[in-house]
């Protein structure tokens, strides 16, 4: 684990010049980097010994100022450590970026089992930065975002969030990248252990579980869809045959979750070295495919291609004259030719070398952006407001007859986002060139199962199209039972599904992205069927359940769930909290200008305006609250919102253009029957904003509540914080 020569060998370099380069080890490098080709092939990384706090509990501050080393270049990237001029602080500099998720990379196994908190501090051109993790699971390889910002080019913005590392990981890192291939300066890398600390060697990796004998979901429901599940290629070589046991086992079709992508299919190296040749064809690269596709051909596995045209996981280079990201854009004439040429690649590659293998094919994927209208990108950067309708076109025109082409998309249930899908593919179904809307349905158990209906029946109407549902993964409610929960919802959820096929709903396919929780893009809330071993969940039993008609087995260590009427009351003096932040604000005790006191709370550098202090309250489903607070901002207006169930209905509207405290009070009836209920503060631009004097009680219990016994009540009080976290 150590290098003491290396780090002496940087100091010794800092003391000189003040700057070390640090180069990822990639064939492209010397193309784009002159300095670097002395270094070629960067040693392989080895790094200090994680420090034990005065607890015995690992922490590792990178502050790249010291001989220890904890970092290295995640793919091809030059690290440059630059001592801040007039100053004890070193920063360091990501540049030659080969790719959007080229970075650094911080490994941190002395964390597996742990929950962790990772923050940083960057600076950069780059529209958005994000903080990830990546391990093995049983040979797999798996990334999670554990946050994400917009971060200035001129001062440091910090960026951090909780993630749970999964017992089973190994080879575990955490690593920044990025929207696009520009220079990041990090200011520092933080990683400590939230909670107790679990000493990994305590916990041994889990034998990993046969499942040939689980019901057959692909069986069980071949009456209504094909049954489907994102896989990497590693399931295929993988020593371990029981991921790939499973799958054949379960599931009738197959999407790869990142290998079909354009940053995979695109071949850089040959398109870089001759930017000439491959100008407006370029150049494309399948052999990794060959291994999963023959194996899925051999076992009557169908395959969904996912997906040609897309703002995300396309290489930037792309959209540059020459293939050069110095240089200017491409124009609109040589990127249309581009993607023609892209779309029918990959088509005629399908037809000559799988026909009939694949069934559907993402089109186009997530057009519409997170504010309404088509979303900001290269594509409509440089094309413009018809790349969707022209991707499409070429798609008909390349695409065997057989293969159904797909608009893929996510929060495609929520009524303004279908508004946008509508109008932009309407033009798209006039042409005849769409046949399936892809429903990708990350969700979160609670979602209103009618509604969901309802939106793919108004797509299908609309569109004239048939139903993909093709990424499906249902977070664990925040409740006392999370899994046994999400299993109730995932058979309601099919029960749905069912009903709406012998409705009349046309939905082809349900995929669901991944196969274990561990496995899982979105791991931190154990949203799919089977468990980080492939033991099945409640989540898996619930799916059975919806076709069968059986009930779902209640758990062993089921908890039933006392009611906890406790009131909430923070006034900050003595610095705790048990709210948390919606995504990535920064939410700290401050005594800056309190309302009373010493101390109040500050939300500042939120990314979004969502990105608020938030409480969950839904222990008081079915009751009637009273809050009240004060709140103090520069912007004009803040908000006091509820996000229930996929709706955020604001409950408050507050004048803070006084810049002054204001103190809000009312009363708020909660729904019963509710998943969850969290209550939220945000300002309308962002600007950071103060609370103090926060307090939300029960004033009338709902009519089953009435019925509470002083017992329970009593009980019920030292539950008070366990509400934390999402
Ligand atoms: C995700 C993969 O699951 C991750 O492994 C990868 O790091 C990022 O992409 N919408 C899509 C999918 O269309 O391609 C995304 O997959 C999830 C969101």
């Amino acid at each position: 684990m150590k290098n003491k020569s290396l780090g002496v060998a940087l100091v010794a370099l800092t003391l000189l010049s003040a700057t070390v380069l640090f180069v990822g080890c990639k064939k492209e490098q010397a193309a784009t980097d002159p300095a670097a080709t002395e270094t070629t092939q960067a040693p392989a990384p080895e790094f200090a010994e994680v420090p034990l706090d005065e607890n015995g509990i690992p922490y590792i501050s990178e502050e790249f100022g010291s001989e220890d080393i904890y970092y290295a270049p995640k793919g091809e990237a030059t690290l440059t450590i630059n001592q801040i001029p007039d100053s004890d602080n070193s920063e360091c500099l990501i540049s030659n970026r080969g790719t959007n998720n080229s970075g650094i990379y911080v490994p941190v196994d002395d964390f597996r089992c742990n929950t962790i908190n990772v923050a940083t501090s960057v600076k950069s051109m780059n529209a958005n930065i994000l903080l990830s993790l990546q391990y093995d699971i049983y040979g797999n390889t798996t990334y999670v975002t554990i946050a994400q910002c917009a971060p200035s080019a001129i001062s440091y913005t910090r960026v951090g969030g909780e993630i749970q590392i999964p017992n089973n990981a190994t080879n575990i890192s955490v690593y920044i990248e990025a929207g696009d291939v520009k220079d990041i300066m990090v200011d520092y890398i933080r990683v400590s252990v939230v909670g107790d600390y679990i000493d990994p060697a305590t916990v041994p990796v889990e034998e990993l579980m046969d499942g040939s004998g689980y019901p057959s979901l692909s069986e069980l429901y071949s009456d209504y869809f094909r049954f489907g599940v994102a896989i990497p290629t590693t399931i295929v070589p993988n020593e371990n045959e029981e991921f790939r046991n499973l799958v054949s086992h379960e599931f009738n079709s197959i999407t790869l979750e990142n290998e079909m992508k354009p940053e995979n299919i695109l071949d850089g190296e040959t398109c870089l070295a001759d930017p000439a040749t491959y100008n407006e064809s370029p150049a494309l690269d399948f052999s990794s495919l060959t291994e999963t596709l023959d194996w899925a051909q051999e076992n009557g596995i169908g395959v969904r291609g996912h997906c040609l045209i897309w703002y995300s996981q396309t290489p930037s280079w792309l959209f540059y004259e020459n293939y050069d990201v110095t240089g200017e854009l491409a124009s609109r004439e040589l990127m249309m030719t581009r993607m023609e040429n892209y779309i029918k690649g990959v088509f005629d590659w399908a037809q000559e070398n799988y026909p009939g293998l694949f069934y559907s094919w993402d089109v186009v994927n997530e057009a519409i952006g997170d504010n309404g209208g088509l979303r900001d990108c290269y594509w409509l950067q440089t094309i413009g407001d018809d790349y969707v309708q022209l991707a499409f076109q070429y798609a008909r025109e390349y695409a065997d007859p057989s293969i159904e082409l797909a608009y893929n998309d996510y929060n495609e249930y929520q009524p303004s986002k279908m508004e946008d899908i509508l109008e932009m593919l309407a033009p798209v179904a006039e042409a005849g060139n769409i046949d399936v809307m892809g429903m990708q349905s990350h969700m979160t158990a609670g979602l209103s199962v009618d509604s969901y209906v309802e939106a793919m029946n108004t797509y299908a109407d609309e569109l004239g199209v048939s139903i993909m549902i093709t990424e499906l993964d249902i977070g664990a409610p925040n409740s006392a039972n999370p899994l046994y929960d999400q299993g109730v919802y995932y058979q309601e959820f099919f029960e749905g599904l069912i009903a709406a096929v012998d409705a009349g709903t046309p939905i082809e396919s349900v995929t669901v992205w991944g196969i274990s929780d561990d496995t899982s893009w979105r791991s931190n809330t154990t949203p799919l069927l089977f468990s980080g071993n492939l033991a099945m969940k409640s989540a898996f039993e619930g799916v059975v359940c919806a076709i069968t008609g059986d009930e779902l087995t209640i758990p062993d260590d089921y908890v039933v769930v006392e009611a906890d009427y406790s009131p909430i009351y923070e006034d900050y003096e003595n610095g705790e909290f048990i709210g948390f932040t919606r995504y990535s604000s920064v939410i700290e005790v401050v005594s800056d200008n309190p309302y009373e006191g010493e101390s109040c709370l500050c939300n500042s550098e939120g990314t979004a305006t969502y990105d608020g202090y938030c409480i969950d309250v839904s222990r008081f489903a079915g009751t009637s609250i009273h809050y009240s607070f004060a709140i103090r901002c520069d912007t004009d207006t803040c908000y006091f919102t509820a996000d229930i169930e996929n709706e955020w209905p604001h409950i408050e509207e507050i004048d803070t253009s006084s810049g002054e405290w204001i103190l809000v009070e009312g009363d708020y009836d909660v729904p019963a029957n509710l998943t969850y209920l969290q209550l939220y503060f945000e300002s309308i631009d962002m600007t950071e904003f103060y609370l103090d004097n926060l307090s939300i009680m029960v004033i009338e219990e709902g009519a089953e509540e009435a019925e509470l016994t002083e017992e329970t009540e009593e009980t019920a009080e030292t539950a008070e914080t366990s509400e934390q976290g999402t």
